[in-house]
């Protein structure tokens, strides 16, 4: 197979590790910075040019896109398989992941455990909003925070009304949320490949942490997940549409709750807590996939 990774640097540990596997079966692999690809998309034919040459004859497409280059990624992405690359993850559900409220939204609908959230605009609002989400202690989150950036937590009602009204001042979109006080600090990131969890780990916050981000401090390990957790997370990843999906998830005394599903999840932390070879499912996961399954929206989301 011809397989192109949309990324903006080759020397990723993912992207890495993702041409490494695919080579390793026989494959040929193109990296392309995503930003640098150009289209036409007024002609019945649509294309896709790179340094003045018109890319043709790839399989299936890998999107690495950072959260930065959302809106360009997703569209050079959604060209590809309006030419009938198969994506690995499809345009759409990116889209879908990169927006918190979205996600949360709609892993509701399908009736997915997650901690009670509420999400406001006017300071109006905020102590029926802090009500509604059972009260203080509550994590208030920066919408498009990343790394653990943004997200706080406030251990009294007159505290999460500040940091509530300071965020709103800022005019900065924000999500107030039940604090999960018996996860302990520590999160669970499952790693789903097709219908499958394949590898999972847990992610402790640093001593007097609760927010278990590695670049915050936290370590990961490797761990045995529940079935009622392998089950969550495969769920959250279908609701989303996503082929590959980092689901994270907390460990409440009512069982897992999803906080979040990455669309472009990282192998390195993984790879390395568990010792597995992700890339080399991923790709045989895009073996078993091109030719058998088209996208469902073709592009057209
Ligand atoms: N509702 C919550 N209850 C307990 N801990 C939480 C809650 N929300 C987030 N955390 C902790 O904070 C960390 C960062 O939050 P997250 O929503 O993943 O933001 P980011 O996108 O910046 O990683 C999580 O990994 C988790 O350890
Ligand atoms: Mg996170």
């Amino acid at each position: 197979m011809k397989i192109a990774i949309l990324s903006r640097n080759k020397k990723l540990y993912s992207t890495r590790r993702l041409i490494e596997a695919a080579e390793a079966r026989g494959h040929e692999v193109r990296v392309l910075d995503v930003l640098r690809c150009y289209m036409n998309i007024a002609s019945h034919k649509p294309q896709i040019h790179y340094q003045g040459e018109v890319l043709e004859g790839f399989d299936a497409v890998i999107p690495r896109i950072g959260a930065s280059v959302t809106f360009y990624g997703t569209a050079v992405l959604r060209q590809f398989e309006m030419v009938g690359v198969y994506p690995l993850n499809e345009s759409v559900a990116i889209t879908r992941s990169r927006d918190k409220l979205r996600s949360l939204q709609l892993l509701s609908r399908k009736g997915l455990g997650m901690p009670v959230t509420g999400f406001a605009h006017k300071p109006g609002d905020i102590q029926d909003l802090i009500k509604m989400v059972g009260g203080a202690p509550v994590v208030i989150k920066l919408l498009e925070g990343t790394q653990g950036i943004g997200v706080v937590l406030a251990e009294t009602q007159k505290a999460a009304e500040s940091v509530i009204e300071a965020f709103m001042g800022l005019r900065a979109n924000i999500l107030v949320q039940e604090y999960i006080a018996e996860a302990g600090g520590a999160d669970i990131r499952c790693f789903v490949v097709g219908d499958k969890v394949v590898a999972s780990m847990k992610r402790q916050g640093a001593e007097g942490e609760f927010r278990s981000n590695l670049h915050r401090g936290g370590t990961a390990s490797i761990i045995r997940i529940t079935p009622e957790e392998r089950s969550t997370a495969i769920r959250a990843a279908r609701t989303m549409g996503l082929n590959v999906a980092g689901v994270d998830l907390l460990r409440s005394n009512h069982g897992p709750l999803v906080m979040e599903v990455n669309s472009s999840p990282g192998l390195e932390g993984i790879e390395s807590a568990t010792g597995r070879n992700v890339a080399d499912i991923i790709i045989q996961l895009i073996e078993k996939n091109v030719g058998h399954t088209s996208t469902r929206t073709k592009g057209k989301g």
